[in-house]
């Protein structure tokens, strides 16, 4: 690997950004993996990346769930951004990061999955590095409700999986997803068997118990 400046100044960064993390876990007790920076996330890079390449008009609300403190929300060029997440102290961090980074506009609010309720409509929802710690029936369950309710026509979910063993539920991703009526695809593929899934709603979706695809 050749060393240039552009590598010097980003592993400089990356070392600050874990050594800010580690002294902000001094005053709030998050948990030790938050110290790790979005460089060393190859995933949520890439779901940034895909996420941010879609057409502008499909870039309007963004909800992040299980966001941590936020680095794939952060980065995220939607119009309103909400982060949500089950540990009151990753959402203060995320709050902090915010506005220390100057990340621009984001809401944070707790949302445990599968058992609380999001509102309002979504032009994508994001649920990375965590899902592998939800059983396989209430995760299919709780992504249905989410993308029957919270994802607007055209709009898409994504996840991720994990295939290699050590983690508690290795997700079929056909089992999550499959039978969601939409368009699923695998938009990532990354070390310890992770792939990231992006399902997409039909733009003519239309939610309700005679007209829903899943009805029929
Ligand atoms: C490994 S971190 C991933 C953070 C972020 N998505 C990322 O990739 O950088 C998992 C986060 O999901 C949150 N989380 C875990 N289970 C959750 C659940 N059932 N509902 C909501 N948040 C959850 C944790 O509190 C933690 O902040």
């Amino acid at each position: 690997m050749q060393i240039t400046p552009q590598r010097i100044i980003r592993a400089a960064g990356n070392r600050a950004e874990v050594a800010f993390r580690s002294l902000l876990r001094l005053f709030i007790p998050f948990d030790p993996w938050h110290r790790m920076p979005l460089a060393a996330k190859d995933y949520a890079v890439g779901i940034i990346e895909h996420l941010n390449a879609l057409p502008p008009h499909r870039r309007g609300r963004v909800a992040d769930i299980g966001c941590g403190l936020g680095d794939i929300l952060l980065n995220l060029d939607f119009e309103e951004r909400f982060g949500f997440d089950s540990d009151p102290a990753a959402l203060r961090a995320a709050e902090i990061v915010r506005r220390s980074h100057r990340r621009g506009n984001a809401r944070f609010a707790a949302f445990s999955f599968p058992e609380d309720r999001l509102g309002g409509l979504f032009d994508a929802i994001v649920m990375a590095g965590w899902l592998h710690g939800i059983p396989p029936g209430s995760s299919r369950r709780g992504i249905g409700r989410l993308f029957a309710d919270n994802v607007r026509p055209g709009g898409c979910l994504v996840i991720d999986t994990v295939s290699k063993n050590g983690y508690p539920h290795r997700h079929d991703a056909a089992f999550l997803l499959g039978k969601l009526g939409g368009n699923v695809e695998q938009i990532g593929a990354y070390p310890c068997g992770r792939r990231v899934w992006k399902v997409t709603k039909e733009p003519d979706y239309r939610v309700g118990p005679h007209i829903s695809r899943r009805s029929q």
